[in-house]
């Protein structure tokens, strides 16, 4: 991670290193957060962040699914960023707005505890890397289901989640692998550690539905686009493990991670062992959208410096 300058806390500027909190910060011991992954991309427009609108809308839905009342409308989040950027000099970022459970209150009932909000950029490379990207990956089924939505809630993009995903990454990192793929507590294919699936079996592109604990990744609902507009046939249905096994092409795209081909799933070769013309196509389209190479997807970025038109 690159340290910018600035980060914005609850309204002000301050500088990197000031950015604290208490060590009794509620958020801190019960995973009492929610937050957003974002990235912008430097365009022939400027500086230009890939679907923000979706990315606030699904941080205010993950925050009241946990009870959270927002302090800062989406429009005022919109703006700060916008200036956050500009004033850390940033042609290209990753973007976390965080919303949190204060200090002042401890116990497990949190309704009482102030909601903080943070939000910070920096200049980060492919969560996966460039050769990922470019090669494909080597992933590995965990051992740890995704957590269902009889415990938890997998549309919340809710901190303490994360502790779900941080044994898998663990656990297919020790393993030797790049990625962890998760099934659901069903035992169906839900995704990976911090990305979505696809599988792509006789032409057809096929993704697991949103009754599989996925999360609703915005990054797939471009893909699906694409890959309709690409003229592909794409199907939400539940998908087996062996379905994974003996596809054609398999990916996995996220914001953090962008789209990246899977050559390799519990040393099974997918397909030729290398990445698929499928995943090629819509992985091509993809970038040109998120670098506003693509016209089609021109309204998916929102320019840093340029007002909002709902507004
Ligand atoms: C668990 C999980 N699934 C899927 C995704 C992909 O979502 P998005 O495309 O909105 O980044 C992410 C990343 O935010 C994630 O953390």
């Amino acid at each position: 991670m690159e340290p910018s300058d600035l980060i914005w806390m609850n309204g002000d500027f301050v500088a990197w290193d000031e950015a604290k909190v208490h060590v009794l910060t509620h958020g801190l011991h019960y995973g009492t957060g929610v937050f957003e992954g974002i990235r912008a991309y430097e365009t022939d427009r400027g500086t230009a962040i890939f679907r923000h609108t979706e990315h606030l809308d699904r941080l205010a839905k993950s925050a009241e699914l946990y009870y959270m009342p927002m302090p800062f409308g989406r429009e005022e989040l919109r703006a700060a960023t916008h200036e956050l950027i500009t004033r850390n000099d940033l042609q290209s970022c990753y973007i976390r707005p965080l919303v949190f459970r204060g200090y002042g209150t401890m116990g497990l009932f949190p309704l009482d505890a102030t909601v903080d909000v943070a939000i910070a950029v920096w200049e980060w490379g492919a969560y996966l890397g460039d050769e990922g990207k470019r090669a494909g990956i080597r992933a590995k089924v965990s051992s740890w289901r995704r957590i269902g939505p009889d415990s938890l809630i997998p549309h919340s993009k809710a901190s303490g989640q994360y502790l779900n995903s941080v044994l898998a990454k663990i656990e297919s990192q020790k393993a030797g692998y790049e990625e962890a793929i998760l099934l659901d507590h069903l035992g169906h294919v839900c995704e990976g550690s911090g990305e979505n699936i696809f599988v792509v079996t006789g032409g057809e592109i096929i993704t697991p539905p949103q009754t599989a604990s996925i999360l609703d990744g915005i990054s797939r609902r471009s893909v699906m686009r694409i890959a309709a507009d690409l003229g592909h046939t794409v199907v939400e249905r539940d998908i087996a493990r062996a379905e994974l096994y003996l596809a054609d092409e398999v990916f996995l795209c996220g914001t953090a991670a962008e789209l990246v081909p899977v050559r390799e799933i519990d040393d099974h070769a997918i397909g030729t062992g290398e990445p698929g013309p499928i995943t090629r196509a819509v992985q091509v389209v993809y970038e040109d959208a998120l670098y506003g190479r693509d016209p089609r997807y021109a309204d998916w970025l929102d320019v840093v410096g340029v007002p909002s038109t709902t507004s």
